[in-house]
């Protein structure tokens, strides 16, 4: 039985020579078990006609923003969330650039701009269209979004040219929907949640503690998780990347008190939960109510009080089925610290990070890890970028949780 079989699918078909495939992975995803629902743009129905798509899928097509006799609106955001995944092929360099711009012109673009699910898009058209930079940057933008693409083939095209812009054949794009969803990789369907970045804890209004925490570690696992299908929720500190997938939840707060909260909240409902904050410890017992003045006062005296540890707090709380994974920063004895974090904040996995190792830690583009699991096996890892590095994490996770 096919992992398809249940799975919503919201099909697009965009007007293009290859538009006549579609038929056939209409019917393909069909048989496999799935339902779909067909969306054409406007100048899809010159190609092929909504009758034979709403015919092979059992279902109306749908292509304007209301039906023109009724006027019964399609919303949009519902069938964003009915979806388990969204296909769109084929994709004309028109359509692509819409997508990767938002021009909310039609219903299919309308609909891509709303969904939460995966996006596939198979592109086809002329080859120099394909090669043409305008193109090139578009299905560069379309990937940053987290959007799966199914490269085109080269062969001959319906310009009798020879080269890259043939759609992939519907055999293949069901496989690779297949592989998506059955994939040890798969997170599809899973709830995760991460921690990212710095706290910062005030001391006056406009001064705080804080550290060199970019983010960008969190935020790789975020948007490879998201890639991957999970529904990911991101509790932020104060940073300056951004979540380019716009799947992922982002929750923003400022100190380690607001990040506890708003962890607590979300963690409920998390599969999978993974610390990657780097939290403060301590925060001032008061923050002053006015910007404290220097001319005629001796320096301060800071008065600190312990943080929440939120994964320790949370980790107490864990339940069967939940999995949580943290981070160790460390100078020295990194293994035992590490391996004694893992036990105290009663976690299943831990990154080690080592500031020994350079090119490693806050603010760096790359990152050198060594894992280590709840039966104290370690594996350790070169020093890679890290968007690389969340692929490693997040294979290891799924691994692990699938055990
Ligand atoms: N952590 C947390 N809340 C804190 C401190 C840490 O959730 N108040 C989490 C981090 O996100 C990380 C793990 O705990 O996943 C370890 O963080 P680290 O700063 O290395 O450990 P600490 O417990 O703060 O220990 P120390 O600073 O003494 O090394």
């Amino acid at each position: 039985m096919s992992v398809l079989k249940g799975k919503h699918i919201i099909l697009g078909i965009t007007g293009g020579i290859a538009a006549y495939k579609s038929a056939m992975l209409a019917r393909l995803l069909v048989k496999a078990g799935a339902e779909v629902q067909p969306i054409m743009t406007p100048s899809a129905k010159e190609f092929i006609t909504p009758l034979t798509l709403s015919t092979l899928t059992g279902k109306p097509v749908i292509s304007e923003f209301f039906t023109a006799n009724t006027g019964e609106w399609h919303s949009h955001v519902d069938l964003g969330l009915w979806a388990d995944a969204m296909v769109i092929a084929p994709a004309t360099a028109s359509t692509i650039g819409k997508m990767a711009n938002g021009v909310a012109d039609n219903m299919l673009v309308t609909t891509y701009l709303s969904a939460k699910a995966p996006v596939f898009v198979a592109p086809a058209m002329d080859l120099d269209m394909m090669a043409h930079p305008s193109t090139v940057r578009n299905i560069a933008l379309l990937r940053s979004y987290g959007n799966h693409i199914i490269e085109p083939a080269c062969g001959e095209l319906a310009s009798h040219l020879v080269g890259k812009g043939r759609m992939e054949e519907p055999e293949r794009i069901v496989a690779r929907l297949e592989e998506f969803f059955s994939s040890s990789q798969s997170l599809a369907g899973l709830n995760m949640v991460i921690t990212a970045g710095p706290t910062y804890e005030k001391l006056d209004p406009v001064r705080f503690i804080g550290n060199y925490s970019s983010g960008k570690m969190g935020y790789a696992l975020a948007e490879e998780a998201a890639r991957r299908g999970a529904n990911v929720t991101i509790v932020s500190g104060p940073v300056s990347v951004s979540a380019k997938n716009p799947a992922i939840n982002v929750v923003k707060v400022e100190s380690a008190v607001e990040m506890l909260d708003a962890t607590e909240r979300a963690y409920g409902a998390a599969d999978v939960i993974i610390f990657a904050a780097a939290v403060a410890d301590y925060r001032p017992a008061e923050m002053a109510g006015q910007k404290i003045k220097r001319d005629g006062h001796e320096p301060p005296t800071l008065q600190l009080v312990k943080n929440p540890d939120i994964a320790a707090t949370l980790g107490a709380k864990k339940r069967a089925g939940q999995f949580a994974v943290g981070f160790a920063l460390e100078t020295d004895n990194e293994m035992d610290n590490a391996a004694d974090k893992l036990q105290r904040k009663n976690l299943d996995m831990i990154v080690l990070n080592s500031l020994r190792d350079s090119g490693a830690g806050f603010g760096t583009d790359t990152n050198k890890i060594t894992i280590i699991d709840r039966n104290g096996s370690r594996t350790v890892f070169d020093l890679k970028h890290k968007s690389e590095v969340a692929a490693d994490i997040l294979d290891h996770i799924s691994s692990l949780y699938h055990k």
